[in-house]
This record gives structure tokens, sequence and C-alpha cells, in this order.
């Protein structure tokens, strides 16, 4: 009887995941390994001194980031229920003390002075670079896999996985 519970709470959890993820437009699928070691390795030559993952899925990146450099400040933002519980849990299991995790729409906070890490997708991206536009926020954006269609890169890396994955490096 309990399994049939776990499998009822599983598959309403995963249910409610695959509706959120359609009205949002991306599911909270996490960035690889190698793409996060990557974005480590930009992250620490950042002069910025808080960290921003804007819309941190399951928070695995986010965690990374603040287990890596103890020394920032790391936020993340997440709209999706679940993703965004599951990602608290396991910041207070890894006890992750430079780590704020919020269930909030980043568009509507305020990024200024920071650098921001993002794995969105084109409507994301359009809506990110139009708040950057409307506001002087004096920004650095580490951005997996998609571009912005009219800020210019400073640096494009070309991750070494199968998908050739694309990081964006941008200053506002
Ligand atoms: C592909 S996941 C990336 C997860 C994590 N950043 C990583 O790279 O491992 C993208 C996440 O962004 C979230 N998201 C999309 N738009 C958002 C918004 N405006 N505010 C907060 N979260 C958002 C989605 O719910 C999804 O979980």
């Amino acid at each position: 009887m309990f399994e049939l519970y776990l499998l009822i709470i599983l598959l309403f959890i995963t249910i409610t995941i695959a509706i959120s993820s359609l009205k949002i437009g991306i599911s909270p699928m996490p960035s690889s390994k190698k793409v996060a070691m990557e974005i480590l390795a930009l992250a620490k030559n950042s002069t910025k001194n808080e960290i921003i993952d804007l819309g941190s899925g399951f928070g695995s990146l986010a965690i990374f980031l603040a287990i890596n450099i103890p020394h920032k400040k790391v936020l993340a933002y997440e709209v999706s229920f679940f993703p965004y519980i599951i990602s608290k849990v396991l910041k207070t299991i890894l006890r992750v003390k430079n780590l704020e995790i919020y269930k909030k729409d980043f568009l509507k906070e305020d990024l200024k002075n920071s650098l921001l890490v993002c794995y969105l997708f084109p409507k994301g991206m359009q809506n990110l670079e139009d708040k950057l536009f409307d506001e002087t926020i004096n920004t650095e954006i580490i951005s997996s896999t998609f571009a912005f269609r009219h800020i210019k890169f400073r640096k494009k890396i070309e991750v070494k996985d199968i998908y050739r994955t694309p990081i964006y490096f941008y200053k506002t």
C-alpha cells in the first residue's frame, strides 16, 4: 500500500512539473556537469560579489557555484513550485550557507551589480534582454545555450560535449 501512495505522489509531482514547464516555456532540466564546470570557470573570474541563478530549477547549478565559490553570495530564483522545494531541501541537507533560494519571477527582481547566470529559452532570453535594456543595471551575464538577440557577447565558449553547447558571456 505504501508503494502505491508513493507512486501516486511521484506521479502527481511529475505531472505538476510538466504542466508548469508548459506554462513557463522550459522544464527545470539541470545544466550538465561539463557546462557547469565552464560556468564555474567564468564565474570565478567575475568581478561581481553576488551571483544570481535566473531560473534555478532543482538548484544543482546554484549549489555547485555556491560550494565552489564560498566567498561569494549566490541567489537563486525559481518560479516552479516543486523544483523550488527540492532545491531548498538539497540546500538544507548540504548546509550551503552562502546560497539563498526564492520562489520568485526573476523578471520582477532587482538584478543590479551582479553576475547573472542563466539557462533559459528564446522567449525567456528576450524578456531578460528587455529588462536589461529598460534598467541601467551594470551586470555580467553568463548564458548557457541561448544568446541575446541584440546585446553583443564579449566571449563565446563551446563546451566539449556532444551538443557543443555554447556559453555566452556579456557585460551591460
Ligand atoms: C533549464 S532550467 C535551468 C536550471 C539551472 N539554472 C541549471 O542551469 O541547472 C530553467 C529554469 O528556469 C525557470 N524559469 C524560467 N523563467 C523564469 C522566471 N521568469 N523566473 C524564475 N524562474 C524561471 C524554469 O522554471 C526552469 O526551472
